[in-house]
């Protein structure tokens, strides 16, 4: 098969195409055909060379990908998957590729009315986002939850997901448009983050109880001051660094708690629970249209240094698809 391979850390350009061996499916996995995967700003941080796929993982990048079942590995027979069944997957490695090795309990059905193609949009926003608003950040109708980057792949996921839980959704953007179109996906409170200052703002709206966060450092004293009394901050990503103070006085004050996850090094035990509480409580929302795939474009597979470009420029809202 081929896939993309990343021979030294460097710039979009040292992504190549090649010829690598097919993966062979170890005891519970199954061999999937991919259709499609999709690129994640974790594949860059990877492509840079500043994170390592864990140990065992695929060397290729990709975390997701839709497909059609293409063999029952050891252990997979008695799954209930059969050969040539469209899926989607969550993966620890190994999307940017022809065929991936996928742990079974990782795999999930193409939601109904969802192409197989689009369908490789779903699998890292609706595990990241239900595990880190239900299991973690403990998200209840009547909240007010404040997610940074709404136009983000993870942004308009969990604004469509948030609403859906019957929360009011607040969103940082650094353009109009994508603040625009966060608006559709039924964003309340949108600020434009170049030209608004959104601890302020979240104050004069009463303050946010959860915070979904992809800065870190660089926002952690302004998400607490952001935070109401029992409010909880989530830190899923570090694009504004990994160090920073906090004023662990106001978290006294106001019974703040924060946490930090991240979902590629649970283990496959924790993936699986996690991809079947998203079978049962987001995949029905999928399938009634109350929550929607947000494509900006495809891309062809073999082209993922465009694709990367493109998520490095930040000029896309929602995901980038890469194209067999
Ligand atoms: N921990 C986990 O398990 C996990 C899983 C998935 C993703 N993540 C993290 O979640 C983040 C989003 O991932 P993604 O794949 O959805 O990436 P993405 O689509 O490339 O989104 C990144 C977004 O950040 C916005 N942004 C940049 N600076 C900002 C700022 N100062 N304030 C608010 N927004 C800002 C960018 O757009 P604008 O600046 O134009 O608004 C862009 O929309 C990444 O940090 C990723 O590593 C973590």
């Amino acid at each position: 098969m081929y896939a993309i391979r990343i021979p030294e850390p460097g710039g979009p350009d040292v992504l190549s195409w090649t010829e690598v061996p097919d993966p062979v499916p170890a005891e519970g996995e199954v061999l999937v055909d991919i259709a499609a995967s999709a690129a994640n700003r974790a594949d860059v941080a990877q492509r840079q060379g500043n994170y390592p796929p864990p140990a065992g993982a695929s060397e290729y990048p990709g975390l997701e990908c839709s497909g059609t079942v293409a063999a029952l590995g050891p252990g997979t027979e008695e799954s209930g998957w059969s050969v040539g069944d469209p899926v989607c997957a969550l993966l620890t490695g190994g999307g940017y590729a022809e065929r991936v090795a996928v742990p079974v309990g990782q795999l999930l059905p193409v939601p109904k009315g969802v192409g197989l193609v689009e369908a490789a949009a779903l699998p890292e926003v609706a595990c990241t986002v239900w595990s880190n608003l239900v299991m973690v950040g403990g998200l209840k109708e009547g909240e007010t939850f404040l997610v940074h980057g709404g136009g983000s792949g993870i942004g308009t996921f969990a604004i469509q997901f948030a609403r859906a839980l019957g929360a009011r959704v607040a969103v940082t953007a650094g353009s109009d448009a994508k603040l625009e179109r966060c608006r559709e996906l039924g964003a309340d409170i949108t600020i434009n983050y170049r030209t608004e200052d959104f601890t302020e703002r979240m104050r004069a709206e009463g303050g946010a109880d959860l915070i979904l966060d992809i800065m870190g450092g660089s926002y952690l004293d302004a998400n607490l001051r952001s935070l109401s009394t029992n409010g909880r901050l989530v830190i899923i990503g570090l694009m504004g660094g990994r160090r920073a103070e906090a004023d662990l006085g106001r978290m006294l004050a106001k019974r703040l708690s924060v946490h930090a996850t991240t979902l590629r090094s649970r283990p496959a035990a924790e993936k699986a629970a996690i991809t079947a509480g998203v079978l049962e409580q987001v995949w029905p929302l999928v399938e009634k249209g109350t929550i929607r795939p947000v494509v900006d474009r495809e891309v062809p597979l073999r082209d993922a240094a465009e694709a990367h470009r493109v998520m490095e420029s930040s000029a896309h809202t929602g995901k980038i698809l890469l194209t067999r």
